[in-house]
């Protein structure tokens, strides 16, 4: 039997060689975890945020990795597009979209009653509606490759039904949504999309944040089967598998990666 020539895809070490991944959100938190991650297994990595991503641009680099950094708003067409041009024309390309920028780690717990109806609008269009632009506007470039793999940021709490932040419950439950119905219109394109549902996880943001700290954490780490904090390099596992072709027949899904809190 001829054995075909070895990639540098073919490492397991770097199972994400010659890839292009887009990390939204990646300035801190679960999205520079996330784009640090994507370097390591070997892909070229857009790291884009608000707030500046040089620190994690700087991070990838030092480790060897290639990276670009886009201010961008992803509630915002124009600048998603600009991000995705300067991508093709950095890189050539886009196959892996990361979409985790999100309202989140600065959420105060209140009761429904209390959240302002602007509040509402904010949460819901930049959780919802900033995965959306940047599905729309990276759908048509990885359709020309035949192939890409779009990963979308949703919540235990969209499961659970979590109190206290009703509209980012609902935006994520929205994430779950949209991730099907993308799977099912983009799957004659060869681009898989799927989503995953962290539990509570000690970001920078949550560590900071008073609604997060107290008896919430023992509550959820009381929920688990594993009980311990979760931290960000324990959705990494995850995020690699939903980016690698190991994944390639999985599409539509929502895989909770909290330490088994929710069983679906
Ligand atoms: N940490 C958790 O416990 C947890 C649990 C479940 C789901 N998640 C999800 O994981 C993702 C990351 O969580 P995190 O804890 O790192 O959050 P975080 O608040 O620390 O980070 C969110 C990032 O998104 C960026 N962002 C916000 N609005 C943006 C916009 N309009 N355009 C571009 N970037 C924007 C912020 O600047 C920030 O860097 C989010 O989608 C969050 O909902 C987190």
């Amino acid at each position: 039997m001829t054995k075909s020539l070895q990639t540098s895809a073919d490492n397991p070490a770097t199972p994400l060689a010659g890839k292009i991944a887009v990390v939204t959100g990646a300035a801190q938190g679960l999205g520079a975890t996330f784009a640090l991650a994507l370097a390591k297994a070997g892909a070229s990595v857009v790291a884009g945020d608000l707030s500046s991503t040089d620190a994690t641009c700087a991070a990838i680099e030092a480790n060897g990795g290639k990276a670009l950094g886009a201010s961008l708003d992803v509630t915002d067409g124009g600048s998603v597009s600009a991000m995705l041009k300067a991508a093709s024309e950095k890189f050539g390309g886009i196959d892996i979209l990361v979409n985790n920028a999100a309202i989140s780690g600065q959420l105060r717990l209140q009761h429904l009653t209390e959240i302002t109806s602007a509040e509402w609008d904010r949460v819901l269009t930049v959780n919802v509606r900033g995965t959306f632009e940047c599905i729309k506007a990276a759908a048509p470039l990885m359709k020309q490759r035949g192939y890409g793999k779009i990963i979308n940021l949703s919540s235990g709490t969209a499961i659970k039904g979590s109190p206290g932040i009703a509209h980012y419950v609902a935006s994520k439950g929205a994430v779950i949504s949209l991730t099907r119905a993308a799977a099912r219109e983009l799957g004659g394109d060869g681009i898989r999309v799927n989503a995953i549902a962290p539990g509570l996880t000690m970001s920078e943001a949550m560590l900071k944040n008073p609604s997060w700290t107290s008896d919430i954490v023992a509550n959820n780490i009381a929920s688990r089967a594993l009980k311990r904090e979760a931290v960000p390099d324990d959705l990494v596992g995850a995020l690699l598998f939903l980016a690698s072709p190991a994944s390639d027949f999985l599409t539509g899904q929502t895989l909770s990666v909290d330490g088994g809190s929710v069983m679906t």
